[in-house]
């Protein structure tokens, strides 16, 4: 496949090389000049492209930045693109470093990103540590394969993202629509709590709407408080203890 990446930071570098590794042709861009952009794709084994060409010429394009990052994109960036590429999303929210942004009352993350982009997309590789992602990949069918969701509305596009996902070495849930996807962002029992297939399900099905934003903001802020950047342990730690959140 023919893989556009738009972000190399913590998860776009590390889905560019497994996804190089595997043999795809992958493309990136990110905000630096070119020469540094050659330089870093390189390193992942992939090209450099501009965001512009990144979205040119390819089967699959991922989103990998930051939420508030999303509002500046050119609006007709994937307006050449054709519908059967598969358009996917990592962003997750955090209205600390994002901004408040009082739509997502209303919306799911994606769809808003989905409107930003005027474009279906695909949740997925949101609700994984970056940890998670380099450390815990296991071959298929592993005692304790970490499991990743998957939401959109596009059950074709969702499979391919599936074979993606198992390429990193994790099993994949389907979590129904992008309106759905709600149940795997920041706050609920889903998102980056490290759990495998049949966890996971149960897990989504868990999640009680409304209720993660307060929980999201009250897992950041004791990870906030601590004296030194939390370790994935404590990160991993902290979002399980989710159920914390509800004062229960
Ligand atoms: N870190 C995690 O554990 C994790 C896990 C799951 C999901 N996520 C989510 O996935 C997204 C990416 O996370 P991350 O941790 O990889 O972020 P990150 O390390 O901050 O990297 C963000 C990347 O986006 C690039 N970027 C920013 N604005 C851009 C623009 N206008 N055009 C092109 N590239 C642009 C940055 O370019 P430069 O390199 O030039 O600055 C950087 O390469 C976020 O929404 C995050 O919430 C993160």
């Amino acid at each position: 496949m023919k893989i556009g990446i738009i972000g190399t930071g913590a998860i776009g570098s590390i889905l560019a090389e497994r996804f190089a590794q595997a043999g795809h042709q992958v493309k990136v861009t990110n905000t630096r000049a070119m020469p540094e952009l050659e330089k870093i794709a390189a390193k992942l084994g992939a090209t450099a492209a501009t965001l512009h060409d990144v979205v040119k010429d390819v089967d699959a394009i991922i989103f990998s930045m930051p939420f508030g990052a999303y509002k500046d994109l050119p609006k007709d960036l994937l307006k050449e693109v054709p519908q059967d590429v598969v358009v996917m999303d990592t962003s997750n929210y955090y209205p600390f470093r994002d901004g408040e942004i009082p739509e997502l009352e209303q919306i799911t993350e994606s769809e808003y990103i989905s409107g930003i982009l005027n474009r279906p997309l695909v949740k997925v590789f949101n609700n994984i540590l970056e940890y998670t992602l380099k450390h815990h990949g296991k071959t298929a069918g592993a005692e304790g394969r970490v499991a990743i969701s998957i939401a959109g509305d596009n059950p074709e596009h969702k499979k391919v993202v599936a074979q993606l996902v198992d390429l990193t070495g994790f099993d994949t849930v389907d979590a129904g629509s992008l309106a759905e996807s709600w149940r795997q962002q920041p706050g609920t029992p889903a998102y980056c709590t490290e759990l495998n297939e049949a966890e996971l399900k149960q897990a989504l099905g868990n999640a009680e709407e409304g209720k993660a934003p307060a929980i999201r903001d009250f897992i950041m802020d004791n990870l906030r408080k601590m004296v030194s950047w939390p370790t994935y342990e404590e990160i991993l730690a902290g979002n399980r203890l989710h159920e914390m959140g509800r004062g229960k």
